[in-house]
């Protein structure tokens, strides 16, 4: 139920963290894949290793920011595979931090434009796309963070994360009828280059595990599992949902 042979997904922020390890679980489940980031040697490193456990990728260098990463990205699965089914829409940035008073206009804007701009351009060329196939399924991450639970100091964070929950439930039913489900995943605290950053210290890591029921970050993997029940026919009836594999962040209390 959750095979993905013969489907091709795209990937994005899949140079590292939940990316990664969701681009090796999509190959070893039969997909091809178009991969995305900024950094091209890591980007590569993972097209070798895909490529040699037997699958198939190939990588887009290029910044989300930009529409026409968008574009190459669709351009590629299109060219390349034959068409696009799946989309992981998971770049992002915690963006600039610290008292909201304090962040500078600019700094906003660039989060906003890398978690939440990026996706709706990512959506805008992946749905045509979807349709022309006559079906699809896009995914979006999100975050508990602007959703289930107020964090201070990253309100620009926040606001592209709930954002993306309100791009999710309109397009799930613009195109629903035509065989495209979107849904957003919202990982809770996660061991991955960005979950180190609010974790930099011993004390740091202690509070943010303490603040799950499970009283631990998840691995990049378990979250990748997940994405793989959105993408495939497994989650079938599931259409405009905030998921939350979050530890149980949302409803822990101690
Ligand atoms: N870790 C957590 O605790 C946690 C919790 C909830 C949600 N999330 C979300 O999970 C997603 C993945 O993050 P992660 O935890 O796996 O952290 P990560 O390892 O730092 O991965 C972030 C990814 O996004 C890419 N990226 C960042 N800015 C980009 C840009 N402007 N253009 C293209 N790609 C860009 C990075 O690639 P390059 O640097 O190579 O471009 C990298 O592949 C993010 O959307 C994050 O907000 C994380």
């Amino acid at each position: 139920m959750n095979s993905l042979i013969n489907k091709v997904a795209i990937i994005t922020g899949a140079s590292s963290g939940i990316g990664r390890a969701t681009a090796l679980l999509f190959a070893r489940n039969g997909a091809a894949l178009v991969l995305g980031a900024r950094r091209g040697d890591l980007l590569n490193q993972l097209v070798d290793e895909i490529t040699q456990q037997g699958g198939r990728a190939l990588a887009v260098v290029g910044d989300a920011k930009d529409e026409s990463f968008a574009v190459a990205m669709v351009q590629t699965a299109i060219d390349h595979f034959g068409g696009l089914d799946i989309a992981f829409n998971n770049a992002g940035t915690l963006g600039e931090m610290g008292a909201t008073p304090d962040i500078s206009a600019a700094g906003w804007r660039d989060t906003l434009d890398v978690n939440l701009s990026s996706a709706f351009y990512a959506a805008k060329h992946q749905i045509p796309a979807m349709l022309a196939r006559g079906s699809g399924t896009v995914i979006f991450t999100s975050s508990f963070v602007g959703y289930t639970l107020g964090f201070p100091g990253v309100a620009a964070y926040a606001a592209s994360k709930s954002g993306l929950i309100g791009l999710t439930q309109a397009l799930a039913t613009e195109f629903g009828a035509r065989g495209v489900r979107v849904n957003a995943i919202l990982p809770g605290g996660t061991d991955t280059a960005m979950g180190q950053q609010m974790t930099s210290s011993p004390e740091a890591l202690a509070h943010i595990q303490n603040l799950h029921a499970l009283k631990r970050l998840a691995q990049p993997e378990e979250i990748a599992q997940s994405v793989l029940y959105l993408a495939s026919d497994a989650s079938s009836f599931m259409t405009g949902s905030a998921m939350l594999v979050d530890g149980g962040i949302s409803i822990s209390r101690t």
